[in-house]
């Protein structure tokens, strides 16, 4: 069922990614970062800055919240987010924004990356 489901996707053309098996597992996977991120658009005040659509979204540029120098660096790079740059950042956050003040270590596996990636470039929150 979920397989028709993204064949039908992919045969209308939607995003592939917004609601294949890898988005809502991600969701499920994203359970593990909501202690500090929301993707509810506009809510502000958690202890890491908002999520919502991420695709395309310059780094650090959530308005309501106070980045450090490392994500304002790159945000003044003109850097922006995609599904490879939240693998990538997932792997090693430390190890892509020096300073950074995220303090989890990242996610382990590839699969897991992958899913949380599709999920946070998805429209749904
Ligand atoms: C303990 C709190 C905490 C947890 C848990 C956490 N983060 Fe973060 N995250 C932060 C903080 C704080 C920042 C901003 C870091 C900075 O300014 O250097 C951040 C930044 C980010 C950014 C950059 C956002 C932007 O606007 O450019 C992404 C993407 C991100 N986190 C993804 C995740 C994902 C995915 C998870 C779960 C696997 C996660 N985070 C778990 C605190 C957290």
């Amino acid at each position: 069922m979920i397989r028709l489901g993204l064949g039908l996707m992919l045969a209308l053309g939607a995003p592939a990614a917004a609601w294949s098996d890898d988005g809502a597992r991600g969701r499920a996977l994203f359970e593990t970062c909501t202690a500090c991120h929301s993707r509810t658009p506009g809510q502000a005040g958690m202890a890491g800055p908002n999520l919502a659509d991420l695709a395309g979204r310059l780094v650090g540029s959530d308005p309501d919240f106070d980045y450090s120098p490392a994500l304002k660096a790159a945000r003044a790079r003109g850097l922006a987010w995609d599904a490879a740059r939240i693998e990538a950042f997932l792997a090693d956050p430390d190890e892509m924004f020096p300073g950074l003040w995220m303090s989890p270590p990242g996610v382990r596996r590839a699969e897991d990356r992958a899913a949380i990636a599709a999920y946070l470039m998805g429209a749904e929150p």
